[in-house]
């Protein structure tokens, strides 16, 4: 036997006909599969169509000639009939098929255990949406921390729900009140919003108001590892922070993927660069183009901070018992924005007792500020610092290194 996938619509309008007629697009190229491809063929050909119908076909009923493809690749098996429908006759039985796609899913609150690479239902784009089929996908802390439940009062999620909020990708499907002069075949990237992830898995619906064109120069990998460190840098550094040239700046954890951006955007805007890293990351930062790099480990940054006459700004990127402190290091006047956590009552105080504004920053998600950053690395101002290729079966040893706090740059899922 061999299979065939139509639409619902297709298979609706032929009811009353001995006739399947096949639409232009099938008409000049049907597939056949073995069952076990049925599902994935479905998907790749019909990415935006939720309700598909999988016939089971009798070939020797069929008319015309059968061609098999020469170059299927793998077990598939691919067929062209070019005589423009299936008699109902060949139908020996049909079923629907509810689409699906791998995607890491995470089912309750909980630790790395939770994590699966599974089968789930594909996403419904609304009409002001795109379809995005993911090509890569970025990790960030903030997917641990809410796949953990730590941030549930916050960024409560529903479930099942799909972690990653870092996309790069093609867009296939165009919901029918998109404005966006984006197109379908678009290469895109995008930050979707912290509550509804999607990212991790083969397609993800996103409001194409959040969609920018991807950088041409970079891959898929590359362009996932931007969002969520570029939008998060330039509404810290240049929007609450304004950083302007021949300011002091210190940024915290300059290895890891906030740091890595912030150090070339803060060169790129003159200022100059203190950051803090372990000896083994030195060079590394210092490639990044900062200027002076303090060990976290054997130093105290309040001191050498406080020796240079204090920074302008702060970007606060540890918080905790580390934020009151990164206060003290800051000149009268300064701007320390923290992305970790608000401030506490003592630090509050410390901080209007000497002028400095500080505050809890979350990014938001912004089309503009994703052009900016295209712009940036298109001119080579800004380069990916992706250190980690790996594919979403490693999810959760890609949350494990990312727990540890030690993973230097940024780590992206390549989904093909
Ligand atoms: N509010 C927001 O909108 C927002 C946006 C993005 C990120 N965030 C948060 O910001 C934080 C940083 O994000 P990220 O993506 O940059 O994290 P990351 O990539 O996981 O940071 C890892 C880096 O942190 C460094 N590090 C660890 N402990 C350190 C210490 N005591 N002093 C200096 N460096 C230290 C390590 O370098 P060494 O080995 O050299 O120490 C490592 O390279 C996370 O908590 C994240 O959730 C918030």
């Amino acid at each position: 036997m061999l299979y065939k996938i139509i639409t619902e619509d297709a298979w609706a309008r032929s009811q009353s006909s001995d006739r399947i007629l096949l639409s232009d697009f099938d008409s000049t190229f049907v597939h056949f599969a073995e069952e076990e491809d049925v599902e994935r063929i479905g998907k790749d050909f019909f990415p935006h169509d939720s309700s598909l119908v999988v016939l089971t076909v009798d070939p020797s009923l069929l008319p015309g000639r059968l061609v098999k493809e020469k170059n299927p690749g793998g077990k598939k098996e691919y067929y062209h009939l070019y005589d423009g429908y299936v008699p109902r006759s060949s139908v020996v039985s049909h079923r629907t098929l509810s689409q699906c796609m791998k995607a890491v899913v995470v089912r309750e609150y909980g630790g790395i255990e939770m994590l699966s690479y599974t089968e789930i239902s594909m996403p419904n784009p609304g009409p002001k949406d795109f379809l995005v089929k993911v090509h890569a996908s970025g990790i960030n802390p903030v997917d641990v921390k809410i796949c953990s439940g730590h941030l549930s009062e916050v960024i409560p999620v529903s479930f099942p729900f799909i972690p990653g909020v870092d996309v790069s990708g093609e867009i296939v499907a165009r919901g029918a009140e998109v404005q966006s002069d984006l197109q379908l075949g678009e290469e895109v990237f995008f930050f979707t919003p912290l509550n509804l992830g999607g990212g991790q898995a083969e397609f993800c619906a996103v409001a194409a108001e959040l969609v920018a064109r991807k950088p041409h120069s970079l891959s898929h990998v590359e362009a996932a590892s931007l969002p969520v460190v570029g939008l998060t840098v330039l509404q810290t550094l240049r929007d609450y922070a304004s950083l302007s040239a021949g300011q002091k700046v210190l940024i915290h954890a300059g290895a890891g993927g906030v740091g890595s951006f912030a150090i070339q955007y803060a060169k790129h805007c003159g200022a100059k660069v203190f950051t803090t890293a372990r000896q083994q990351n030195h060079a590394y930062v210092k490639s990044l183009g900062a200027d002076v790099v303090i060990d976290h480990e054997t130093e105290d940054f309040v001191e050498i901070c406080q020796q240079a006459g204090g920074m302008d700004v702060v970007l606060e990127t540890l918080g905790g018992l580390i934020y009151p402190r990164s206060i003290q290091a800051t000149r009268d006047g300064g701007f320390v924005p923290c992305i970790v956590n608000p401030p506490d009552a003592d630090s509050k105080a410390l901080a209007e007792k000497h002028l400095i504004t500080t505050d809890f920053i979350l990014l938001t998600g912004k089309s503009s500020d994703l052009d900016t950053i295209s712009s940036l690395v298109e001119q080579k101002i800004i380069r990916p610092t992706v250190s980690k290729e790996l594919s979403l079966e490693e999810i959760q040893e890609a949350h494990r290194q990312l727990e540890s706090g030690r993973t230097v740059g940024k780590w992206v899922f390549s989904i093909r």
